[in-house]
């Protein structure tokens, strides 16, 4: 892709009442090629090249949140699901901002297949976008997550394994399984093999190892193939007279489940109001 071999432009971000340090290129339109910082509408996203005009901006802008509708509410957090066909600019501001903090992708073709999940933490000026996920409308692959975004003042919070967790969510509403669509970012990866170690382990402890790795897939919606791998990484399969054999010493698993890290932040389902998209 052209873009690897593109120097970082935009330096510096403000969003809200973050000032943000960018990690990556990300290809804005060329009449922002001489900025080092950009002011974004932390509600509309739109991006401006000077402080004034954001002010001047903020002033008629009447988005409080994300444009689309609330489908999970739960505390202070809320998720909006945004449709990138009736929300093109919304969608297409999001993926400008969410590259540059991502090394790997082209997002920023056709926001009309997506769907975009955007996690926000509200008070009374409004929800603040926290992250975020993309989704295909439709996908061939069983692809349940295109890509994820934690902004960096909120990282390492347990957000991240919020998004994936409601990922499977959606998928387990729709009645499907389904995977990050590849390649993953280190970071994303970390994140992945987290949830996945967590979410399996606790079924196998309380099913004593006594369940399939279909079992697993339908109860949890995460693939077969990832849950294969997961427990592969963590040599917790056999393979034994043509049947994979998984493993459930309980001293075993709690040793993996600690090294896994903190659970994240939990998704009350309840709270999940949705219908899936047709
Ligand atoms: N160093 C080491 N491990 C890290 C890490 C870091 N800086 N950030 C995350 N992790 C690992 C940890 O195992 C962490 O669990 P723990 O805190 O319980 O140990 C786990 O990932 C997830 O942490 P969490 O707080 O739930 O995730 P997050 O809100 O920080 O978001 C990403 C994770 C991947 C969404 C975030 O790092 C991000 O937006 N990165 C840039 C975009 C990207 O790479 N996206 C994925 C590719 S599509
Ligand atoms: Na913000």
């Amino acid at each position: 892709h052209e873009e690897f071999t593109k120097v970082k432009n935009i330096a510096t971000i403000e969003l809200g009442r973050y000032e943000i340090e960018t990690w990556y290129f990300s290809p804005f339109p060329p009449e922002y090629n001489d900025c080092l910082k950009l002011f974004f509408c932390e509600f509309c996203l739109n991006f401006m090249k000077r402080k004034e005009q954001l002010q001047r901006h903020m002033k008629k802008c009447d988005l409080k949140h994300p444009p689309g509708d609330e489908i999970y509410r739960s505390g202070t957090l809320s998720m909006f699901e945004v449709d990138g066909k009736k929300n093109k600019v919304y969608g297409q501001n999001l993926c400008y901002l969410a590259k540059l903090f991502l090394d790997h992708k082209t997002l920023y073709y056709d926001v009309d297949l997506f769907l975009f999940y955007v996690l926000c933490e509200c008070d009374d000026r409004g929800c603040h976008m926290v992250g975020y996920f993309s989704k295909e409308k439709h996908s061939e692959e069983s692809y349940n997550l295109a890509c994820i975004l934690t902004l960096p003042p909120y990282q390492r919070k347990g957000y991240g394994k919020f998004l994936i967790a409601f990922s499977y969510e959606l998928s387990k509403k729709e009645g499907k399984v389904g995977t990050p669509e590849r390649p993953l970012s280190d970071l994303g990866l970390l994140s992945y093999r987290g949830y996945w170690t967590r979410v399996l382990l606790d079924i196998l402890k309380k099913h004593k190892g006594n369940i399939s790795i279909k079992e697993l897939s339908d109860m949890t919606a995460i693939k077969a193939e990832d849950i294969l791998t997961t427990l592969q990484s963590l040599e917790l399969i056999q393979y034994r007279k043509g049947q994979h054999v998984i493993c459930a010493d309980p001293k075993v698993l709690d040793r993996h489940l600690k090294a896994a890290g903190r659970g994240g932040l939990e998704v009350d389902v309840c709270k999940l109001i949705w219908t899936p998209y047709k």
